[in-house]
C-alpha cells in the first residue's frame, strides 16, 4: 500500500499516533472490488491526507477502560470509512472539483465511479463491523446515525436558497448532517470499551457539542480563509444555495438589504459578487457571531470534558477540543 501519512494535527499526540496508521491500514485492507477504477479511486481517497478526528475521537474515549485495541481500530476504521462515504457522496451532490487539496473522486473518476465508490465503502463499514463487534449495538447505532445524516442532507437540499432559513433550522441540519456522526464517534469509543452508563452518555454529549463546533469553524474557513488553505474553492457553499451560519446571521441585520439582490441570482453569482457577499458577511458580524457559538459549543464539550476521569486520554481530548477552534483547514 502506499505510504501512510498522518496528518500533521497528530503531531503533538504521539501516543495516539500508531493507533491511526493502523486506522488507515484497516480501512486500505478492507477495500477489496475487482474494478479498478474504483478500487483506485477509494485508495486515493483513503490516503489523501484526511484528518482522522472521528476515528481519533473514538480511540481516546475508548482509553477510559482497559480493552482490545485491535476491536476498537477496527470499530474507529468502521467511523472513518462511514465518513469518507459520505465525503465521497457529497461531493457529487455539491458538485464540488476539490476535496483535500486535490481533485474530488467525482471530478477525476466521474459521477458513476463516485458513486459505486461511496456505496462500496457503506458495504465496508458493515463488514468490518460484523466482523469485530461485540453486540448488535453498535451496528444498529451506526444503521441508526447514517440515516441521521441523511436526514439532515436531504434538510439541507429541501431548503436550498432559502433566504428566510432560521438559526434553529440551520443549527437542526448540521446536528444532523455533521455532529451526530462525532457523537457517535465519542459514544462507541465508550461504550464498547465498557465504560458504563454515565461515561458513554457524557461521551456522546461532549462529541455532539465537538460536532456542533466542528461544522460551524467549517463555516467560517469559507468566509476567513482563501481556497488554497482549506484546499477547496470558497463560497461554493452560497452558488449551490447552501447558506450557512456567518450568512444567516448577517441576513439579520441590516446588510440583508444588500445581500438579498446578491443571492436572488442564485447559481448564477459572478465571482466579483461572491466576493462582495463575503466582505457583506464579514462587515455585518456574520463571523464574529459564528464565532461566538462556535465558541459556546466548544465550551459545553469541554465542561463535559473536564468531568471525565483523569487519565492523559482526557488531557489530549481537551487539548484536541481546544485546538479544533482555532483551525485554519
Ligand atoms: C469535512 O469533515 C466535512 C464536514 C463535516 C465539515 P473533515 O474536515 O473532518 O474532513 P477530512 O476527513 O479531514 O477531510
Ligand atoms: C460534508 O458537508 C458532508 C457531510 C457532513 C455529510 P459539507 O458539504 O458542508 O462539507 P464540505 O465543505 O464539502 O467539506
Ligand atoms: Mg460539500
Ligand atoms: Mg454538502
Amino acid at each position: 500500500m502506499q505510504a501512510t501519512q498522518l496528518h500533521p494535527l497528530w503531531r503533538d499526540y504521539p501516543a495516539l499516533q500508531p493507533e491511526l496508521k493502523q486506522v488507515m491500514q484497516l480501512m486500505n485492507d478492507n477495500i477489496n472490488i475487482a474494478d479498478t477504477a474504483i478500487t483506485e479511486a477509494i485508495l486515493e481517497m483513503i490516503h489523501s491526507g484526511g484528518k482522522l478526528l472521528r476515528p481519533a475521537y473514538c480511540l481516546l474515549f475508548s482509553q477510559f477502560k482497559d480493552t482490545d485495541r485491535q476491536r476498537m481500530i477496527a470499530l474507529a476504521a468502521s467511523l472513518e470509512t462511514l465518513h469518507t462515504a459520505t465525503l465521497i457522496h457529497d461531493d457529487i451532490i455539491d458538485d464540488a472539483t476539490m476535496r483535500r487539496h486535490t481533485t474530488s473522486i467525482q471530478a477525476q473518476f466521474g459521477k458513476d465511479v463516485a458513486v459505486y465508490a461511496g456505496d462500496y465503502l457503506f458495504v465496508v463499514v458493515f463488514k468490518i463491523l460484523s466482523h469485530y463487534s461485540s453486540s448488535f449495538k453498535s451496528i444498529q447505532l451506526n444503521s441508526a446515525k447514517m440515516e441521521k445524516i441523511l436526514v439532515g442532507e436531504v434538510q439541507q437540499k429541501d431548503r436550498h436558497y432559502h433566504i428566510d432559513i432560521t438559526m434553529p433550522q440551520y443549527q437542526e441540519q448540521i446536528q444532523g448532517k455533521t455532529a451526530e456522526l462525532f457523537a457517535l464517534s465519542c459514544f462507541l469509543g465508550a461504550f464498547e470499551s465498557g465504560a458504563g452508563q454515565l461515561l458513554s452518555a457524557r461521551a456522546q454529549k461532549a462529541g455532539m457539542a465537538i460536532g456542533m463546533a466542528f461544522q460551524i469553524l467549517d463555516d467560517i474557513l469559507d468566509y476567513q480563509e482563501t481556497s488554497h488553505e482549506i484546499g477547496k474553492p470558497i463560497l461554493e457553499d452560497v452558488v449551490e444555495g447552501v447558506y450557512t451560519s456567518p450568512l444567516i446571521f448577517a441576513l439579520q441585520t441590516d446588510a440583508r438589504k444588500e445581500l438579498l439582490p446578491l443571492l436572488r441570482q442564485q447559481g448564477n453569482i459572478s465571482q466579483g459578487d461572491l466576493e462582495r457577499v463575503q466582505q457583506l458577511v464579514i462587515d455585518a458580524g456574520g463571523v464574529t457571531q459564528a464565532q461566538a457559538l462556535a465558541t459556546k459549543y466548544t465550551n459545553d464539550a469541554l465542561k463535559q470534558l473536564r468531568k471525565l476521569p483523569d487519565i492523559p486520554a482526557r488531557a489530549d481530548l481537551i487539548r484536541l477540543t481546544q485546538q479544533l477552534l482555532t483551525r485554519h483547514n
